[in-house]
């Protein structure tokens, strides 16, 4: 992999690349424990100075007076210019956070691109009302209108991803955005920004603060900034909620998760044990969607538990950069930390452990994150790693006998993200999806993704729909205008 594409760990403001007056930190390679990028950690000042630098863009003619499809040929251009980009765009991905990249050019590099044309397509379909007012003599109708600079912060498990379900619609409907990565994988988002730029994007139209939780903190707070979008942790979303109340900035939040996969006594078990390996494993278990709580009908544990565990034991894992491996590091060595710590929660509350939950350091794995994923059985609702979010690799098989009872158990948490139910009844697939709190149901599938389906949670999993229509919705206010017609 070629260093030198690298950009120099600049900040992206106004257009230019320019270096932080302050301090600096580091990324590394989870697989590897190798720093791989040096970056500028943005302090307030740089927080004045993009937020000013989109305000201007936000007025600016070139940008406000730009007619809807020259910003649709934008954003289809990005997308052109990702699609030529995806293997190093995959790469750099792979190299910042640990997903396979396999995983990062079959699954995600796709979805950012389609993302992109989608919104490209939106920004022509943008209208309003007309209103059937009841006020003698007058007409009224609506426009939807852009909010301003938009603070979008980002976390580490899917960066560009994330980044675009939310840059995509912000920029069809005309804002201007302040990007704060994730400080654990904030490479791709530069490289992202620098394809923007190529495209045409005016300056100041999209700006890049690389920075840790403090940087995000500042852009929040900042009287300039109409509108924060957030993905990460549910703590810090709800801060997030909190510092937006003196000025009643708008605020989107996509937060944690722990989603309950339903498998009924007449599932396809062999179809159920491959959707809810990859919706549990995916990126190690680092996604917020993870089926972490399998509720499989009691008739059916055993040879579910048998037949997953004998699946996740085979399942490569290695290096992301290797075709071959189907399960990368964790993020950190935080990450790693926390992720067993729950392992060791579970053991000592009386879970059986089937499979994994050790560190892995042979084979080369010694330097970076990796943890043999974990299978957990006799699973009881009260045990920790049945309530708290995980982010990693490790499974809970439960048991259940009556439906009323297992839903009553699924929606017994305080996220309500995704949840999932495999049963080949058609009946009994729609009353349970009816039954179920969450932002989306998945009948005998895992969590795919489409620009077309909303996403979001329920609950303490946030607040507002990313995706379709909502996410026009969101980054859009409706004016009304009305005309005295004498
Ligand atoms: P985090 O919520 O601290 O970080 C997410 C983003 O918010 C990063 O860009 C970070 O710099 C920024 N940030 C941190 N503090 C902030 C503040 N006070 N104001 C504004 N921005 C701030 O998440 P973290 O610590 O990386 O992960 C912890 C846990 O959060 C994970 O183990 C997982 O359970 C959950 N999580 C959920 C995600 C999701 O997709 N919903 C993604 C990442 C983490
Ligand atoms: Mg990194």
């Amino acid at each position: 992999m070629r260093t030198d594409m690298y950009d120099k760990g600049q900040l992206l403001i106004g257009g230019k690349w320019v270096d932080s007056s302050g301090e600096r930190f580091e990324t590394i390679n989870p697989a590897t424990g190798e720093i791989i990028g040096d970056l500028a950690l943005a302090g307030s000042s740089e927080v004045d100075a993009a937020v000013d630098a989109a305000g201007r863009a936000f007025e600016s003619a070139e940008w406000a007076d730009m007619m809807p499809d020259e910003r649709g040929r934008l954003l289809w251009r990005l997308a052109d210019l990702v699609e030529q980009n995806a293997r190093e765009l995959a790469e750099v991905e792979t190299l910042d956070n640990g997903m396979p990249v396999t995983l990062n050019e079959q699954f995600v590099l796709p979805n950012v691109i389609s993302v992109l044309r989608y919104y490209a397509g939106w920004t022509t379909k943008i209208t309003g009302a007309t209103s059937p007012v009841s006020v003698p003599g007058f007409a009224h109708h609506t426009l939807r209108e852009p909010l301003g600079v938009c603070g979008l912060i980002t976390p580490w498990n899917a960066p560009l991803m994330i980044l675009v379900w939310k840059l995509a619609p912000a920029l069809a409907t005309g804002n201007t955005v302040v990007i704060k990565p994730a400080e654990q994988a904030p490479l791709s988002t530069l490289r992202l920004a620098a394809l923007a730029t190529r495209a045409g994007f005016p300056p100041g139209v999209i700006n890049v603060l690389t920075g840790d939780g403090s940087t995000g903190a500042a852009l929040v707070r900042h009287p300039g900034v109409a509108k924060i979008s957030f993905t990460g942790s549910t703590e810090v979303g709800k801060e997030i909620l909190r510092a937006s109340a003196d000025r009643l900035t708008r605020v989107s939040l996509e937060l944690g998760g722990k989603a309950p996969s339903i498998i009924a006594a007449d599932a396809d078990i062999d179809a159920a044990v491959t959707g809810n390996l990859l919706g549990g494993l995916f990126n190690a278990g680092q996604i917020c969607a993870q089926y972490a709580r399998m509720y499989v009908h009691a008739s059916r544990i055993d040879e579910f538990a048998t037949k997953i565990t004998a699946a996740v034991s085979g399942m490569g894992l290695g290096n992301g950069m290797d075709p071959a491996t189907q399960l990368g590091p964790l993020v950190s060595a935080e990450q790693l930390e926390r992720v067993m710590r729950y392992v060791q929660l579970g053991v000592d509350q009386g879970a059986t452990l089937l499979t994994g939950g050790e560190r892995a350091t042979s084979g080369g794995l010694a330097q970076g994150f990796f943890l043999r994923p974990a299978v957990f059985t006799d699973v009881a609702d009260s045990m920790t790693i049945a309530k708290e979010e995980i982010f990693g690799p490790v499974l809970s098989i439960l048991s259940y006998e009556d439906e009323d009872d297992v839903v009553a158990r699924a929606n017994d948490t305080p996220y309500g993200l995704v949840a999932s139910v495999w049963t080949r009844d058609i009946g009994r697939a729609n009353r349970l999806a009816r039954r179920l709190k969450a932002g989306a149901v998945y009948i005998n599938s895992l969590p795919v993704q489409d620009p077309a389906a909303p996403w979001g949670g329920r609950k303490a999993s946030g607040i507002g729909r990313e995706m379709g229509w909502q996410a026009i919705e969101a980054y859009t206010e409706v004016k009304g205008i009305w005309t005295n017609l004498s």
